[in-house]
């Protein structure tokens, strides 16, 4: 591992990777800004600005030198998280981001476990909305015990404005999604299961689909589960799917757009259900306390554990989300 507390943020130039740079501007801490193209970081005036393309490995190598932590925000994961992880791994730094692709996370699991492991690094992808918020809050329901025969996982949003970056993301990623079953993960079975879901005010009561994200990858990598359903309201599904849906605007000085979300984790049945509820505005906003949050855990040595790992195996849950600092984010759980 370097000595070093620089944090670099590739995939600067994005929606949510502005965000994430905001966020580690307003704790403090002067990250380092990257992308595949230096013209694309102009607006990062007074930071320290540095280039690579995905497929240029020495680049990449030299892009981390002296980076104690890497936040990979340039999506679609499937193309950008393991050349950047290894390069990561290769210079001992420790790596994040923000993936909601279920292949991208297989893949560096797969790949990156004993090398990070021998690195002493941690590789820990999908510290976002979805996939790391889900992740922490089960383990955090869990509790020591990190077991359930079944739990369910919803996802309720009033609208969903996609950036660029979701609509690629989505079109390049082609793969079956994965559900746990028995304790394995399976393909998701088509038709998709479909329900209601009693969603916090202002979002209510909405129609669901059985929709998985990262969560079920890295929920399986370390807790027992015999079955997780993952549901998303539909409505937002139909804000997706329209071309016209434009991208997410300002709302309000700080960036951030007037979408809200809704996350519950439900463990159980009837009165003995255990749940966890996170509520908050804008999913890609969201995101960026998060894996700043994250950052911060490690540049202090408060993960547990090296290798490639899930959200809620390298931070201690409760204690993590207790910590994100949004004036806008709540979770609660019992
Ligand atoms: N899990 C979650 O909850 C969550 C939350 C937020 C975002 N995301 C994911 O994060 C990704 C980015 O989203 P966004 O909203 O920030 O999109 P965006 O505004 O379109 O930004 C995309 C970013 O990725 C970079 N990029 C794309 N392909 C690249 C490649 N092959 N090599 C290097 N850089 C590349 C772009 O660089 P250029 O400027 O050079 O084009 C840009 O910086 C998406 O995959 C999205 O799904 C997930």
């Amino acid at each position: 591992m370097t000595d070093s507390q620089r944090v670099l943020v590739y995939g600067a130039s994005g929606h949510t990777g502005k965000f994430v740079v905001d966020e580690f501007l307003r704790r403090g801490l002067q990250p380092l800004v990257a992308g595949r193209s230096l013209s694309r970081l102009e607006q990062s005036e007074g930071l320290d600005r540095r280039a690579a393309s995905i497929d240029d490995g020495p680049g990449l190598r030299a892009l981390l030198r002296d980076v104690a932590v890497v936040v990979n925000c340039a999506g679609p994961f499937l193309d950008t998280a393991l050349p950047l992880a290894t390069a990561a791994v290769e210079t001992g730094t420790h790596y994040l981001d923000v993936t909601a692709e279920q292949p991208a996370v297989q893949q560096l699991y797969r790949e990156l476990d004993a090398a990070a492991r021998s690195a002493g690094t941690v590789v820990v992808p999908a510290m976002a909305f979805y996939g790391g918020l889900a992740d922490l809050l089960l383990t955090a329901v869990l509790g020591p015990g990190k077991s359930a025969a079944e739990a369910e996982i919803a996802v309720g949003l009033d609208r969903w404005w996609p950036t660029e970056g979701t609509r690629v993301t989505g079109a390049r990623n082609t793969a079956t999604r994965l559900v746990i079953r028995d304790g394995a993960l399976v393909p998701l079975s088509a038709p998709a299961a479909t329900g209601t879901w009693d969603f916090p005010e202002p979002i209510g009561a909405q129609s669901t689909v059985e929709l998985p994200f990262s969560e079920a990858v890295t929920v399986n990598r370390h807790l027992e589960v015999g079955t997780l359903r993952s549901w998303l309201n539909t409505a937002p599904l139909d804000d997706l799917r329209d071309p016209g849906t434009p991208a997410p605007q300002a709302f309000d000085e700080s960036g951030r757009s007037a979408q809200r979300f809704a996350v519950e984790v439900a463990v159980g049945s009837g009165p003995q259900t255990r749940r966890a509820t996170a509520t908050g505005r804008d999913i890609y906003a969201t995101t960026a306390p998060i894996v700043v949050e994250a950052t911060a855990w490690l540049l202090d040595s408060r993960h547990r554990g090296s290798g490639a790992l899930a959200p809620g195996e390298a931070f201690a849950a409760a204690d993590f989300l207790k910590a994100i600092p949004d004036a806008d984010f709540e979770a609660v759980w019992h």
